[in-house]
């Protein structure tokens, strides 16, 4: 089946005694068992181990990017969190791609550095970076791609090849792009990370995460931390996020379309100085972009004439555009990262990184695009 009728229909099946089409919310802590000698004969014991309604949205997302298996999350974070827990140890080091999430950044170095843990933040728009910072202890790569604000690429497949030369793990954060533009296992990759509070709920309702695992084995290591820790998602919050994910495509696909408009508009309107988008000829890596992704997503960035100052003001004037930390929703959203997403990034190393001070993120939603472009050009007219 292909991808828009499996959003649908995948990890999802007429609930067994009423019929009901929608998995109902299974809200229970407990599970009765028959016997003792048949103690889990029905899958489930206690809703921290597993319950139906999450194991539904995990067998969605599994089958989408096509995995062996999926664990749900209480957050994004909590997913990565997990991950690491999973694969790394004491002694251990790990390459994570410069540009990633303000909160990636923050639970390696302010959290897992202290149980002896190493990080190093590379650049990989050149892989060879990543093979450079291999050393004998390295365990995991983690890139993000599209990355988080700069929207800078890594090359999946050609770090896919240096991870397994090397016989370790390579994990892609996948939140930005979905598995209906980009599919990392079928790169080369092993795990995928997404924040499902992102295009999977897609509605600004939920905070979930999810991760997918090439094998089973991989998936058994994270379910036990999974468990061990208690950071599974809520019958709820799956319940929700699988009735965002049945119209995934179609948002990405209006979105991206969007965002490909406004990208355009911004080139071409005086008050801006730089914008980034993956769609645009003028992105550095609009090759890359074009060459392992079915679409180029609905994230843009920009920097306006008048730096620090002038960027604020449009975020704060700008219509119709909310100003907050998300993205992904059918809201359309402004974000000033220095602050907000990334403020947790030390100055020198967003700086360093191209998170300047001046740059505008925008999540591009589902609203009529002339009502987008609009909304942007009045803010940035007033700032002249
Ligand atoms: C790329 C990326 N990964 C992970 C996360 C963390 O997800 P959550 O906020 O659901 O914990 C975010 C959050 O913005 C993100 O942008």
């Amino acid at each position: 089946m292909r991808f828009s009728s499996r959003q649908i229909h995948a990890g999802v099946e007429p609930d067994p005694v009423t019929g009901s089409i929608l998995t109902p919310i299974y809200q229970t802590a407990a599970y009765v068992q028959d016997s003792v000698d048949s103690y889990l004969a029905k899958g489930y014991s206690y809703s921290r181990s597993g319950n139906p309604t999450v194991r539904a949205l995990e067998k969605r997302i599994a089958d989408l990017e096509g995995g062996a298996d999926c664990t749900a999350y209480s957050t994004g974070m909590a997913g990565i969190n997990c991950m690491l827990t999973a694969f790394l140890s004491a002694g251990d080091h790990a390459i994570l791609s410069d540009v990633v999430y303000g909160g990636t950044y923050r639970l390696c170095n302010q959290v897992f550095s202290r149980f002896g843990i190493d990080f190093s933040f590379v650049d990989m728009a050149d892989v060879e970076n990543v093979r450079r910072n291999l050393r004998e202890n390295t365990k995991l790569v983690v890139s993000e791609t599209p990355g988080n604000p700069t929207l800078k690429l890594a090359d999946i497949a050609a770090i896919s090849e240096i991870t397994q030369g090397a016989g370790i793990l390579h994990a892609v954060d996948n939140t930005f792009l979905t598995p209906y533009y980009q599919r990392p296992l079928e790169l080369g990759a092993d795990l995928v990370l997404h924040s499902t509070t992102k295009y999977f709920d897609g509605h600004n309702a939920t905070v979930g995460g999810a991760v997918v695992a090439r094998t089973s084995e991989q998936d058994e290591a994270l379910r036990f931390v999974q468990n061990a820790s208690g950071i599974i998602m809520s019958p709820q919050v799956a319940w929700l996020t699988l009735q965002g994910s049945k119209t995934l495509s179609l948002r990405m696909d209006q979105q991206s379309e969007t965002a490909f408009k406004i990208a355009t508009f911004l080139e071409s309107h005086p008050a801006v100085e730089r914008v980034g988008y993956p769609g645009l000829e003028s992105f550095p890596q609009h090759e890359l972009a074009k060459s392992q992704a079915s679409g180029y997503g609905a994230m843009i960035w920009c920097e306006v004439i008048g730096g620090v100052q002038a960027g604020k003001a449009l975020m704060d004037s700008i219509k119709l555009w909310s100003l907050a930390e998300s993205l992904g929703s059918v809201e359309s959203l402004v974000t000033h990262p220095a602050s907000m997403t990334h403020a947790d990034i030390e100055p020198a190393v967003r700086e360093q990184v191209g998170i300047t001070d001046g740059l505008v993120r925008l999540s591009v939603g589902m609203e009529d695009s002339e009502d987008l472009i609009a909304a942007l050009c009045k803010a940035l007219d007033d700032l002249a």
